[in-house]
């Protein structure tokens, strides 16, 4: 059995030979004598042309079989130097592995993106979601490749977890069913309401607190898992189930902190324009037409960085009336990130320094006591893609924060005991893998770059 891949990516090998593949029919059509099939085996993003006709003995079977059917074909690789595809397979046997019916809901016309997503099982037979997961997969693997070349640990930090990284209190609830079947603890009855095994936990927010703790052992290293924020917005851009990858590094600032971002983004951006060609090529002619000028573009030029001081005066002085009011303190909205890198950078930029009060209790005090060392790194198209920091790491005033914000000190101890047992300068940044995925294939809701997605009203599949 051949795959179209290699027919593709080594033509030479094959042409006048007889081959064998198998897929599924993208599109049929045929005339009284000969007919064409587009043939997908999903090893790539092209379609192989099939042409069959009457000498073929089940001809009027093939003929009538509808898109989806999968077939097992033999035949003989042509070379069509004039025509539209390089190949095309001349049909000897034909054999139908599964019927379809016209019902199949992906017939060859336009559907909305809303539709699919009703259609989530089978949506990944389309053009556009073929392309989509393939990108998905191959950004997977550059984001390990690039942290493993640099010798970065990967650490599996918890799903079910009792702190809140974040302590934005945004989490959802641990719980379980079945509370008759609860393992006995006699000495400590099991509070049921509070029912993992006798502890409230959440759905992690983030991984980048156990993170730290690997920092601390391993100098560098990264998370790359699932993460849930029980955000009531219902935009393009959150979901309540989402991927992130999380490195941290130990004796680095956040000058080190935003290099590694800007290399990072890079390095995925590189590597998904070479390894899927015909992918970006779809989305540049269909999705979004500046995609692959503005991906070339961010490869060949540096990106911005401005503090959060410069860039709220730059908002203010461009003159531009937004929904949400402006001010030194206010926290910045997608409209002002998208207005920041779309209208006035025109690249990515790097916001740092944001103000204490809209940030998290762990990050790092800067001189000006007003400010902590955030970044944020904004992109166009999509806004926020990175959020990071340097860590506090002086203990005193780790603990003023975590006071100073109503969070329980108890909580966080060995989070804090890092601050005692030989502390360090340490940075790290959170890369939300969807946004990344939106910001390289120029897809406009995240609900289209996760395969079964979990937001408001989307938790079907
Ligand atoms: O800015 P956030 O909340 O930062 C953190 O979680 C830090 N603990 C990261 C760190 O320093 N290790 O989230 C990081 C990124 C955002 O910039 C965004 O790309 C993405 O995660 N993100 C979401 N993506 C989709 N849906 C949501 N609801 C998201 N919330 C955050
Ligand atoms: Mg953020």
């Amino acid at each position: 059995n051949t795959l179209i891949r290699d027919l593709f990516l080594k033509p030479e090998a094959y042409i006048e030979s007889e081959i064998k593949v198998s897929g599924w029919i993208r599109t049929t059509r045929s005339s009284k004598t000969f007919g064409f099939i587009e043939l997908n085996d999903g090893t790539y993003f092209n379609n192989l042309q099939i042409v069959f006709d009457d000498g073929l003995e089940n001809f009027a079977d093939i003929e009538k079989c509808s898109i989806a059917s999968s077939l097992i074909i033999t035949g003989t690789l042509i070379a069509t130097p004039n025509a539209k595809q390089p190949f095309e397979l001349k049909a000897k046997e034909i054999v139908v592995e599964g019927y379809s019916t016209p019902e199949f809901p992906l017939q060859k016309k336009r559907h909305t993106m809303e539709y699919l997503r009703t259609i989530a099982h089978l949506r990944p037979r389309s053009n556009t979601f073929s392309a989509v997961f393939r990108v998905r997969s191959a950004a997977a693997f550059a984001i390990h490749k690039f942290f493993q070349d640099r010798g970065f640990v990967y650490v599996h930090t918890p799903i079910v977890t009792g702190s809140d990284a974040e302590g934005a209190g945004q989490m959802f609830r641990v719980t379980t069913l079945d509370l008759e079947n609860l393992p006995v603890d006699d000495e400590n009855k099991f509070d049921p309401t509070q029912d993992f095994f006798g502890k409230e936990t959440n759905l992690t927010v983030s991984g980048q607190l156990e993170a730290e703790t690997f920092a601390l052992a391993f100098r560098d290293v990264y998370t790359f898992g699932p993460t849930f924020r029980a955000e009531n917005s219902n935009t393009k851009r959150h979901a309540a189930e989402f991927w992130m990858i999380e490195p941290e590094i130990a004796f680095a600032d956040l000058t080190d902190n935003m290099s590694l971002a800007e290399d990072m983004v890079k390095y995925i951006i590189a590597y998904v324009l070479e390894t899927c060609p015909e992918e970006m090529k779809f989305f540049n002619e269909r999705i979004d037409k500046g995609l692959m000028d503005r991906l070339s573009h961010v490869l060949n030029s540096d990106f911005g960085k401005v503090t959060y001081t410069e860039a709220v005066d730059a908002l203010i002085n461009s003159g531009e009336v937004f929904e949400y009011p402006v001010f030194w303190g206010a926290d910045l909205q997608t409209e002002h990130e998208r207005y920041l890198t779309e209208v006035i950078y025109k690249k990515p930029v790097f916001v740092i320094n944001y103000p204490k009060e809209i940030k998290s209790f762990y990050m790092r005090m800067n001189e000006d006591q007003k400010t902590v060392a955030a970044m944020d790194l904004l992109v166009p198209g999509v806004g926020e893609l990175i959020g990071g920091s340097q860590r506090e790491e002086r203990l005193d005033l780790l603990i003023d924060r975590i006071k100073e914000l109503g969070l329980n000190e108890e909580d966080y101890w060995w989070y804090l005991e890092l601050r005692k047992f030989g502390t360090t300068r340490h940075a790290g940044y959170g890369l939300g893998f969807e946004r990344m995925i939106m910001y390289l294939t120029g897809m406009g809701n995240i609900r289209d770059v996760i395969p079964f997605p979990r937001t408001v009203k989307n938790a079907e599949f």
